[in-house]
């Protein structure tokens, strides 16, 4: 929250609150993270915890603690580090980094600039075309997993976005005076062009799409006419670990193995889509009752604490990952932002999983915790 804090004066106003909001009256996105005070976790003491092994599996691929880099997008609209601050910070992390489609870095930059295990994050866009070439170039820049968001049919009601005019093509003059307090970001995106949507720009023409319409853009190429049968031509197109990220049911999880994927986010979207869905971590348990040996099973969502990722992965989960739990300090202070804030979190997971009598992630299971009575 102290990072919140320093990002919301560093920020314009619009872009803070693009980034704190969610939809309608943000209960979902309170949810989020709130839902974690209803577990409780329960010691095992006086069990060897002389040392704690938080290294993990995701993806096929080995990682050094179970929480992930969230796919947000336009990185550069937070610090002028953008993308590749984040790359370089989580560089001595070993953790899954996921790139949006929306990002503002290219695929192929990422890919030289990240030697760990990284993540491609979709929309299917009414053009096939479009998104099959960046499939392709996945491919070609040793992308080891992809990832389709399925939340995103239309963009959800956030409410701060239309005070402040983000993304909606309205201007709103309650907005100037914070832009102009941050003349550092103005000239960064009105003269540097800091925010093209570098992975987009060649299948779009410059007409067709304005830097401050992120929103109105997304909404207008958005295909709402997908179904599951699609994934299944996604999953032929992608031969590797494929993740549908923002589901929440077990019959959605049920569909996205059928269809072809390999591991679920149950996410939604931050609380940004649909109001008064579920938080991720009250559906971890029954999906993985249900489908634990076919799907890994990422929280996405509300995480701040430490004791947040050790809950999740006692309830079932494989991995955790986080948004504005990044983004947060990436805004107060770039890559060295993030690395304090991701040490800081990965020190509270170690800490609590030696407090609980726990020493190994793969040991985490239901005896270590309990909803609250
Ligand atoms: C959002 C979209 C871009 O949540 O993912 O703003």
């Amino acid at each position: 929250m102290d990072f919140r804090r320093i990002a919301r004066r560093k920020l314009p106003a619009p872009v803070f609150h693009y980034l704190d909001g969610g939809a309608d009256d943000e209960w979902t996105l309170g949810r989020n993270t709130s839902a974690f005070d209803d577990y409780e976790l329960l010691p095992a003491q006086l069990s060897d915890v002389s040392t704690v092994d938080l290294s993990s599996t995701l993806f096929g691929e080995r990682i050094d603690w179970p929480v992930m880099i969230s796919p947000t997008g336009a990185s550069k609209l937070f610090h002028a580090a953008g993308e590749m601050g984040v790359i370089r910070a989580i560089e001595k992390f070993g953790m899954v980094y996921s790139l949006s489609t929306i990002g503002t870095t290219t695929i192929e930059d990422v890919s030289v600039a990240c030697s760990g295990p990284k993540m491609y994050q979709l929309y299917v866009f009414k053009d096939r075309g479009l998104t099959k070439d960046l499939i392709d170039r996945c491919k070609e820049a040793g992308f080891q997993a992809l990832c389709l968001t399925v939340d995103g049919p239309v963009a959800g009601n956030r409410e701060r976005d239309h005070v402040y005019g983000f993304g909606t093509g309205k201007f709103r003059f309650r907005s100037v005076p914070s832009l102009l307090r941050h003349p550092g970001w103005l000239y960064r995106v009105l003269v540097k062009n800091d925010l093209e949507l570098v992975n987009l720009a060649t299948s779009v023409r410059p007409d067709q799409f304005r830097e401050m319409s992120l929103l109105e853009y997304l909404n207008s190429q958005l295909d709402r006419s997908l179904v599951w049968k699609d994934v299944e031509w996604l999953a032929e197109q992608w031969d590797g670990p494929l993740v549908i990220k923002g589901v929440q049911t077990v019959a959605d999880c049920r569909n996205a193995v059928h269809a072809g994927a390999s591991a679920v986010m149950l996410s939604n979207h931050g609380g940004r889509q649909l109001e008064s869905a579920p938080a991720p971590v009250d559906c971890i348990a029954d999906v993985a009752d249900a489908l634990h040996d076919k799907l890994e099973i990422i929280c996405d969502g509300g995480i701040r604490r430490g004791t947040h990722v050790v809950k999740a992965l006692a309830m079932g989960a494989n991995a955790c990952s986080i948004g504005r739990g990044y983004l947060y300090p990436l805004a107060a202070g770039g890559q060295a932002g993030v690395e304090r804030g991701l040490g800081l979190l990965r020190d509270e997971v170690e800490r609590t999983m030696t407090l609980l009598g726990c020493d190994a992630v793969g040991k985490l299971g239901p005896s270590f915790v309990q909803r609250r009575k």
